[in-house]
């Protein structure tokens, strides 16, 4: 909704320890022609991912670059202290996306809507900066994203959640909808659950090609 293109592809680096399998990775996943790499501060990963990307030689402008805004950091000065961490430890001049990665966190229950407007005025502020080009929201159903359009100036560009053929999120994707933001799907294999569906594999073998294919094919 703001005009910058996300490549439809992402390299994920949840559960990609910190150190050489993270930084190898990214580099072999650049190499192989990705150009959609996503992390999070939560993650623990940044400096690897940033060292692979810088390994791979594929130029930054190159890159979509995506991490995300832990559940410690929530708050207006929180954020800010978070969005410069994780600019620091990617070794970058800017994030292509930065999203609040969960929106209700245990420890503030009490008032999560407020330190999300917070947030975000912290995350708006650096998009006019030049430190980020696009703002979005994770894992926010209906009532986190109405909230947090109470007070945003930016709608947000994208809502990344958790979305395959067992879990088809139809309230937030009628939510999306409605204000243009884009749905982007993570978990395509269901971390792994989904290659030992009965009639997914059904499907595959119909149709001649592996578990994987198929889940992808419907998250494409
Ligand atoms: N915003 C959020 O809150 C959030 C949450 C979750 C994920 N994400 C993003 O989405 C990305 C992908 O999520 P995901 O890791 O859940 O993705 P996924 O692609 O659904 O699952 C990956 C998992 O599937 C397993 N797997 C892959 N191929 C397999 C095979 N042939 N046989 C058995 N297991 C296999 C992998 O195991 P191995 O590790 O053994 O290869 C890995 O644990 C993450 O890296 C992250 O960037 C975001």
């Amino acid at each position: 909704n703001n005009g910058i293109e996300i490549p439809v592809v992402g390299f994920g680096t949840w559960q990609t320890p910190d150190g050489e399998v993270a930084r190898e990775s990214v580099k072999t996943a650049l190499e192989v022609g990705y150009r959609h790499i996503d992390t999070a501060a939560a993650y623990g990963n940044e400096v690897s991912v940033g060292q692979g990307i810088k390994e791979s030689g594929v130029n930054r402008h190159d890159i979509f670059l995506t991490t995300k805004l832990w559940n410690d950091s929530h708050g207006y000065e929180a954020t800010k202290k978070a969005i410069d961490l994780s600019l620091q430890k990617l070794d970058t001049d800017y994030l292509d996306l930065y999203l609040i990665h969960w929106p209700n966190p245990v420890a503030v229950r009490e008032h999560w809507a407020e330190l999300n407007a917070e947030s975000w005025q912290a995350m708006e502020e650096a998009v006019k900066a030049g430190k980020i080009r696009a703002i979005g929201i994770s894992n926010f159903r209906k009532h986190h994203l109405d909230e947090l359009l109470k007070t945003a100036n930016i709608v947000p560009a994208v809502n990344q959640n958790y979305l395959n053929p067992s879990d088809l999120q139809p309230d937030v994707l009628s939510a999306n909808k409605e204000h243009d933001i884009l749905n982007e799907a993570y978990s395509p294999l269901g971390t792994g659950d989904l290659l030992r569906n009965e009639l997914v594999a059904e499907i595959a073998a119909a149709h001649n090609h592996s578990i994987p294919q198929v889940l992808l094919r419907w998250s494409l």
